[in-house]
This record gives C-alpha cells, structure tokens and sequence, in this order.
C-alpha cells in the first residue's frame, strides 16, 4: 500500500478527487495517511474529516519565523511516514530540506500546460487569468515532480483543455478542474502506488 499525505490550502476539490478515487478503485493500493493544511479555515480539512482522515493544519501565522515553520511543517509531514507527498492546490513554498527528503516521492498539480503560465506568481486563478489574457485556445493542468525550482519537476502526466468563447477565469478554473485535474491527480497517484513511473533524469517513463 503506497501511504499518500496530502497537502491543501483552500477547497480541497483535489483532495475529493483521491478520496473518490481511492473509495471507487480508480486508485488502487492507496492510502491517505493524513491531509495537511497550511490554512485552519480550508474547506479541505472538513471534507478530510467527513471522511475519517486524519488532518492538521500548521500555519506559518502559529510561528515567529519561517525557518521555524517550515521545521514544524517537515516534522507533520515526516510523522504520517508517507511513501508520497501530494501537493493538492498546496499554495506554500516548500521547504529546502522537504523537497530533498522527498525527491521523486512529492508530486504536485498545477493548473496549466508546464511550461505555460507557470513558475513564480502563477497560482490558482492568476493562471487562467493569465491564459485568457493571452488569448490562448488550450490550456489543461499538469502533474509533475517537485524539485528545487518553481514548477520546474518531471512532468508524469498532462491533459489538454479547450478553451471556449466567453470563458471567465473563473469557468475556465472550473472546467480544467473537471477536465483535466480531477483526472490526472488520480491517474498520477495510481501508477506510482503500481510502481509504473520512472524518473530518468528531467523526464518520466511511464512503463
Ligand atoms: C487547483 O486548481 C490547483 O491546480 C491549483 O490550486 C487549485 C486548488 O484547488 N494549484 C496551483 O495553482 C499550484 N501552483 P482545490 O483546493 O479545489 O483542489
């Protein structure tokens, strides 16, 4: 069994994705050891209780320095004893010493075609902001390893998105969500619990 953690902000619809995957056996030998919020107020955390998983929430506000929180994040995550680290709409620059520990065992999703509208500054709806404001015609969502730089990991998986006329951020948000995110988090999720990614230096091989 792979034990997943997973680490939210805000809606945690990502998060409803793998637990729906996990409970309908589109993720097999999963499990969520624990969800982890930098935001007490995350709708996140309620859908983590509603359905019995262990979740906490350690916010940089609870401690004088960042040097500190980010201590105290890595001792969270370090005590669920994951296998993998899931990085569900998780809005927070991760420590130094977390991507080290975990290098090719955390994987993020974001909402773009990397290495479109990614990097610094390109978060949450910034991101679909700035598509439309391009005029692009498709867009999609990403998930990818976390290494040192801003998105900048081994892509595992992507899936396209049209975008259509009249689009505001917001229905582009939602229609990468349904399209895109909600599929391939879980997707990504599933192939590593079946050992199926390799990672060869910047790039993955799906087997
Ligand atoms: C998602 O769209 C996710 O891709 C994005 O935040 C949203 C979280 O939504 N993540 C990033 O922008 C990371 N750079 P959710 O809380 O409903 O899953």
């Amino acid at each position: 069994m792979l034990r997943i953690a997973v680490m939210v902000s805000g809606g945690g619809t990502n998060l409803q994705a793998i637990i729906d995957g996990v409970k309908d056996g589109t993720i097999t030998n999963t499990e969520i050891v624990g969800v982890i919020s930098n935001n007490r107020n995350a709708y996140a955390l309620k859908r983590a209780e509603e359905n019995g998983i262990p979740s906490l929430c350690v916010s940089p506000k609870d401690y004088e320095t960042r040097e500190i929180f980010n201590e105290k994040l890595l001792e969270a995550v370090d005590g669920l004893q994951p296998d993998l680290i899931v990085l569900a709409g998780f809005l927070v620059v991760i420590p130094p010493a977390m991507i080290q520990r975990y290098r090719n065992r955390m994987i993020n999703i974001h909402p773009s075609l990397i290495p479109s509208f990614c990097g610094k500054g390109y978060y949450g709806l910034k991101v679909h902001e700035a598509a439309l404001a391009r005029g692009v015609k498709v867009v999609g969502a990403t998930v990818h390893f976390v290494d040192e730089g801003t998105d900048t990991g081994p892509i595992i998986l992507q899936k396209a998105v049209e975008v259509e006329q009249g689009d505001t951020p917001e229905v582009l948000q939602r229609r990468v969500m349904e399209q895109a995110e909600w599929k391939i988090l879980p997707r990504a999720i599933d192939l590593i619990a079946n050992g199926r990614v390799r990672v060869e230096g910047n790039k993955t091989v799906i087997d």
